[in-house]
């Protein structure tokens, strides 16, 4: 027996409004005034994004975060409690000790990250959840592979708390303002220009020749109008920024028929959930006014687990689309992968496409080694807009920011190293170069530091975020500290390969040899004890296990250390041979 169609008939009228969570604009005043003395939990990036579009009614028919009954019924059955298709448990996680001070039945303030209020929360149930059941039921598997499993484990707080919620004020944007617009905005605009169908694209990626293609298939097939609704609120770790996106989505408009396709941002936090986001992401369209949307190949896909083998099938989301389709409100317009075939120099999908013909195509991970390296990137495969707006953000290799981290015992040769490095790259010039070394730093940031691991910790990842700051502005950041801890070293790569290259150069002179040296005289002072917690004498150190680069120094002079380092600069692209 088929389920019945439980959603609330005004979801189900494109063209009606739908209701949002905002109380009117007196009485937001007068709440956002109470809501001073309540308790206040600000709220993460990933909440923001889900608060907007539970008060804008991006989420109906959701009034709140889900309560412990709803949530176990959507994990369990993608439904809520009374029955309706609802896939993605939509939670406000918290940290213990903030739970520790609400109780149900009390009202809590929402704030952002500046701290202005945006909702009040009648919490109605606080739980803890049990997170790997609803990794192996929402995601498929309990893997940290998977960016949704890793951010319930490693970022989300231990206790949930459900209730509904009363809208004060969306959250700013100062981005793109234009180009953002609640569900009852666009069904307005579309009922002002009499689109009565409309067939959504959903993207988190740049628009490449294939995807053009792809939604005028998709358009032309569903007798509708065009919606280009890319999510710029959080996407897959990795992808391309949304400011350089929408750059991108911008310069391609005009390759579209202005009287039939809009272009529309959507603050939506993304999942990654494969199937069940599909569901979701057809639910959210048809609250914001569509009729029909394109699922493509592995839609919303998160790749592959820690086996190595991809989380979802390519067509899983399509199949489980296709099975909720009427509950949903919103058709499918289902697509295989699209590719070029070259004899007839057009996109075809690929199971259309002839024996024997020759098809082409270039994948994500090429395009970005093309990007980096700098090399071309054909005119059959993106627009010359599109490639400009992307070489602008990701400059070649040789002229993106990177980092040079200097790790060795005191006296082991980094400082001299690092400032012969230093004259090396600014003779070559293109790109400002800046020193971080280990005494400089104690001197100008960490004055008030020892040499505890505790100290030495907080030390190195000051040095860190300089560093990636630097790196993140295109410039070359060399650092010098003795770093001796393998995992706060981990930490600095992590945060600067978010933005660029990490070279760890483990300076690996013996610690007799610094010792023989002793210039500072500060090995005699760590023997006799007048120094505690002296690096290798009496505290200790991590020997790099895989340093991009191991300098031996003894007998080598500082020159041709440094000229070590500038091949291997060359070899990994980062300065131009
Ligand atoms: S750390 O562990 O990375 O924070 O150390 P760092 O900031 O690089 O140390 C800078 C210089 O401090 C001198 N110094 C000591 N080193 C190690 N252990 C102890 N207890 C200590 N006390 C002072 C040492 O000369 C370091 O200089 P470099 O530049 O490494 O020779």
């Amino acid at each position: 027996m088929q389920t019945p169609s439980r959603q609330p008939a005004a979801a189900m009228q494109p063209h009606a409004p739908i209701p949002e969570l905002y109380v009117s604009w007196e009485s937001a005043q007068k709440l956002k005034a109470e809501a001073g003395d309540l308790p206040s939990w600000d709220l993460g990036p990933r909440q923001v994004c889900d608060l907007e579009l539970l008060m804008n009614g991006g989420f109906f028919p959701l009034t709140g975060f889900l309560g412990k009954t709803d949530y176990d019924s959507v994990v369990e059955n993608m439904r809520l409690a009374d029955g309706t298709l609802w896939p993605m448990p939509i939670t406000l996680d918290v940290s213990e000790k903030f739970a520790e001070t609400v109780e149900p039945g009390q009202d809590i303030a929402l704030r952002d990250a500046e701290g202005v209020i945006l909702a009040t929360l009648s919490v109605t149930d606080k739980w803890s959840p049990d997170k790997s059941r609803e990794a192996e039921k929402v995601y498929g598997a309990d893997d940290r592979a998977h960016p949704s499993v890793r951010y319930l484990h490693d970022v989300a707080g231990p206790v949930y708390l459900g209730g509904t919620i009363t809208g004060i004020q969306p959250p700013v944007h100062y981005d793109f303002r234009a180009r953002r617009d609640t569900p009852n905005e666009l069904r307005a605009r579309f009922r002002k220009l009499g689109w009565r169908r409309v067939v959504a694209f959903q993207t988190r990626n740049p628009l490449h020749r294939a995807h053009q293609e792809l939604t005028f298939r998709a358009a032309r097939e569903a007798e509708a109008n065009l919606l280009i609704h890319p999510v710029v609120g959080m996407t897959k770790p990795g992808d391309i920024d949304h400011f350089t996106r929408v750059r991108c989505y911008e310069a391609v408009l005009d390759q579209y028929p202005q009287a039939t396709t809009t272009l529309s941002l959507l603050n939506l936090a993304m999942r990654m959930g494969g199937p069940r986001e599909a569901v979701w992401h057809g639910i959210i369209r048809r609250n914001h006014g569509c009729t029909h949307m394109i699922v493509g190949r592995d839609h919303a896909g998160p790749g592959k687990n820690s086996q190595g083998v991809d989380f979802y099938g390519p067509y899983d989301a399509q199949e489980l689309f296709r099975q909720n389709e009427e509950e949903i409100g919103v058709k499918m317009v289902d697509f295989k992968q699209m590719v070029y075939v070259q004899e007839r120099a057009q996109y075809e999908p690929a199971d259309e496409v002839e024996d024997g013909a020759t098809v082409l195509s270039i994948s994500g991970t090429e395009l970005r080694r093309r990007l980096s390296e700098g090399l071309e990137i054909p005119e059959w495969f993106s627009f010359p807009a599109v490639v400009n707006e992307l070489r602008r953000t990701k400059p070649a290799r040789s002229k993106q920011g990177f980092t040079v981290f200097f790790t060795g015992f005191s006296g082991s040769g980094k400082s001299t190293i690092a400032n012969a490095l230093m004259v090396k790259l600014m003779e070559m010039g293109g790109r400002p170069v800046t020193l971080l070394d280990g005494d400089v730093v104690r001197k100008h940031l960490s004055s008030e530091l020892g040499f505890s691991k505790e100290h030495r910790d907080i030390n190195i990842r000051r040095i860190g975020y300089v560093a990636s700051e630097i790196t993140k502005n295109g410039g070359i950041a060399l650092c010098a500290p003795i770093a001796p801890y393998a995992s706060t070293r981990q930490t600095v790569r992590e945060m600067i390969e978010a933005y660029g290259a990490f070279i760890e150069v483990h300076v690996s002179t013996p610690i007799e040899t610094c010792e023989a040296r002793d210039r500072k005289g500060l090995y005699k002072l760590a023997r006799e004890g007048k120094i505690k917690e002296f690096t290798g004498i009496s505290d200790p150190y991590d020997v790099p296990e895989n340093p991009e680069l191991r300098l031996e120094t003894d007998g080598v002079d500082v020159d041709h250390c440094a000229h070590q380092v500038l091949l291997k600069l060359e070899q990994l692209g980062l300065v131009a041979a």
